[in-house]
């Protein structure tokens, strides 16, 4: 676990650490690890500064309460994107747990209400029918701003050139959106990291992952764009499961983050006793935040990535090559022109995740949401 960045994010995981032990004696913070003998160590780093595309989504909600509460990032824009549920839930629902968590002063919009090409695939059966689990929580106050998702992110990045990462927790329609609008914009992106994808299988159909399923080609033209890629996939999320004793930790604590969590989560995981697969309660999005608060979670690798646009039964799976030759299906015998000679260098396009540390995962999330 890496020392603290600054005295704020020692105090917040000192008082966490103090109030997880307390709660839940099982638990140990992550800080409580990290901080005896190291507690004034300080690298000083500015927080990392992040954009998230999301559609919220029971663990969408998770990921937006990590990330607004870990002084490790600043949140420049939230946008808003069709996928477990439509656009018009899911940008209120960003707007509204931006409000729970009490950061009004993040610009939030919506983007897309359908993929590029495709109809519209929700998942409100693991989701609940309003993206938060079915919890009614108040309407939002909050207004997004005037500017379209593509708009406010390509702003903020012409703004900031190579200071601004992506991180992409659902379909994405509005990053493909943005990059086939305009090509250029790409070298200003340092990095996006992506929760999609999976080199072990899919779940929504055996070959794909839900995120890249919903919109395979706008997923090709992110992979393709050149863009340093972070994939976190079903590979590493399928292995943090949230449990009971968590969600007991979230209801117990007062702050209105972790009671509106630990409402979300309960009902999700109701949800899953109800006998939907038990990966329903992965936290998938957190995860993804996660691995950019503490890069040691994820044990990361070079491949190459290809998505799946046209198969009848596997659109939206990923393809990963750990090395050459990147070959394609073989052509038809028929095929005209005929195909050139497969590549046989290896180009990696993304790190992909193939290893993680739940228990490490579970503190930094239970320490940061109770804390
Ligand atoms: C992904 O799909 C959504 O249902 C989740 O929010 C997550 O982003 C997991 O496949
Ligand atoms: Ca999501």
């Amino acid at each position: 676990m890496k020392p603290p960045h600054t005295r704020r994010e020692f105090l917040s995981r000192s008082a966490a650490a103090v109030l997880s032990s307390k709660l839940f004696p099982g638990i140990e913070s992550a800080s409580a690890k990290t901080h005896s003998g190291n507690a004034v160590a300080s690298s000083g780093a500015a927080p990392r500064r992040i954009i998230i595309d999301t559609d919220p989504g029971v663990d969408d909600a998770m990921a937006i309460f990590l990330a607004l509460r870990s002084p490790e990032l600043k949140v420049e824009a939230i946008t808003a994107v069709s996928g477990n549920v439509p656009l018009d839930l899911t940008l209120p629902n960003a707007l509204r747990l931006a409000e729970i968590a009490g950061r009004t002063d993040i610009p939030i919009t919506g983007g897309a209400s359908v993929p590029l090409v495709r109809r519209l695939i929700t998942a409100k059966y693991v989701h609940g029918s309003n993206g938060l689990g079915g919890v009614d929580f108040p309407e939002p106050s909050l207004k997004p701003v005037a500017e379209t998702a593509t708009q406010l992110i390509s702003r903020l990045v012409r703004a900031n050139p190579g200071g601004i990462t992506i991180v992409a927790i659902g379909p994405l329609t509005n990053i493909g959106t943005l990059l086939r609008s305009d090509p250029e914009i790409a070298r200003l992106i340092p990095q996006i990291v992506i929760m999609g994808g999976s080199l072990s299988g899919g779940n929504i159909t055996p070959a794909a992952e839900f995120n890249l399923y919903v919109d395979p080609e706008a997923a090709r033209i992110v992979f393709d764009s050149g863009i340093p890629l972070t994939m976190v996939g079903l590979d590493v999320t399928e292995k943090v499961l949230l449990r009971e004793e968590h969600i007991v930790m979230l209801e117990r604590v007062q702050n209105p983050v972790s009671q509106a969590a630990g409402k979300i989560m309960r009902a999700t995981l109701n949800r899953a006793h109800r006998g939907i697969d038990a990966t329903v309660i992965a936290m998938h999005d957190p995860l993804t935040v996660a691995s950019l608060i503490d890069p040691q979670l994820l044990k990361l690798q070079d491949y190459y990535v290809e998505v799946e646009t046209e198969g009848e039964f596997t659109a939206g799976m990923t393809v990963g090559y750990a090395h050459a030759p990147v070959r394609p299906s073989a052509p038809r015998a028929n095929a005209n022109p005929p195909q050139p000679d497969p590549d046989s260098s290896f180009h990696p396009n993304a790190k992909v995740a193939v290893g993680v540390d739940p228990d490490r995962f579970f503190n930094l999330l239970m320490s940061r949401l109770t804390s």
